[in-house]
């Protein structure tokens, strides 16, 4: 399979595996917050959790706080990530919370060691320029 094709462009039209980068980087942190090229409310969080990669929507689905910043346990098998404001909690694998919430997450996959998140928009660890045509 081609690697890297189209995961450079700002391309908005459709759901496609977006190129992260390396899992042997990615896996040294808990969570990282990725950049989504249609603006803040897009971004994504990608977790890290026993040898597992989830992604889900970087604002909590109650008041848009950083996911990221939450603390993350387990209960019966389940991973939960419990936002920091409210300490709503969020199924990592779902995104379905205790409360009637819904969090939007993202399949995630591994392909020749590198971590692919299929989303709506390019994903960066650095934030996109503000002004595209600059
Ligand atoms: S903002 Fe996340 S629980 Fe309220």
């Amino acid at each position: 399979m081609a690697s890297g094709s189209g995961d450079d462009e700002r391309n908005t039209e459709g759901v496609s595996w977006r190129l992260i980068g390396p899992a042997t980087g990615l896996s040294n942190k808990r969570c990282r917050l990725m950049y989504s090229s249609l603006g803040h409310s897009s971004d994504v969080c990608l977790f890290y959790v026993k040898g597992e990669f989830f992604a889900m929507d970087a604002r909590c689905a109650h008041s848009g706080r950083p996911l990221c910043e939450g603390d993350i346990e387990e209960a019966d098998g389940v991973l939960q990530v419990f936002c920091p404001w409210h300490d709503y909690d969020f199924d990592l694998r779902t995104g379905k919370s205790g409360t009637s919430l819904q969090q939007k997450v993202y399949e995630v996959k591994l392909e020749d060691g590198n971590v692919y998140v299929k989303h709506g928009s390019c994903l960066s660890l650095q934030p996109f320029p503000a002004d595209p045509k600059s």
